[in-house]
């Protein structure tokens, strides 16, 4: 196994529903160390940038005005196989699909307000850590 680096978000609704520190400890219990944080309040393009590959999906503008509606928290997590470790930690997109257990049947409501996002490969996280942190924001730990 290797060690990895993710880029995890943890979106509006759970920030709001104050479980920020709950799905921190779901990420330390796993394994994974954070390595990078800060709270942001994104803006419209920051999001329509983030998300630019689901720009032609009927549900874009709709993930969008999620996303800016309130402060997101924003971490590089690191560990074995981070990026697989994570999407296991989060559960299926549609909370409905989610496994018992996982973050989004636990604290999300539909999949437009699906508590966290996780990068879905390596490259993505790579790509998806610099759109948010300069490399020296992350800490090898
Ligand atoms: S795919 O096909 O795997 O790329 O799509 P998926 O990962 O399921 O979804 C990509 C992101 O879009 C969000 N999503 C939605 N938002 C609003 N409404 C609907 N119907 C919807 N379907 C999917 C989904 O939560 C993903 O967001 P992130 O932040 O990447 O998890």
């Amino acid at each position: 196994m290797a060690l990895e680096r993710t880029l995890s978000i943890i979106k509006p609704d759970a920030v709001a529903k104050n479980v920020v520190g709950e799905i921190y400890s779901r990420f330390e219990k796993a394994g994974l160390k954070v390595v990078a944080a800060k709270m942001k309040q994104l803006s419209k393009q920051e999001a329509e940038g983030f998300y630019a590959v689901h720009r032609e999906r009927p549900f874009f503008g709709a993930l969008v005005n999620f996303m800016i509606s309130g402060p997101v928290m924003i971490q590089v997590l690191e560990g074995e196989s981070a990026v697989l470790k994570n999407r296991d930690l989060m559960g299926a997109t549609n909370p409905k699909d989610a496994a018992a257990g996982t973050i989004r049947a636990d604290f999300a409501d539909s999949i437009d307000a699906n508590a966290v996002h996780g990068s879905d490969s390596l490259e993505n996280a790579a790509i998806e850590v610099s759109y948010f942190f300069p490399a020296t924001d992350v800490y090898a730990r």
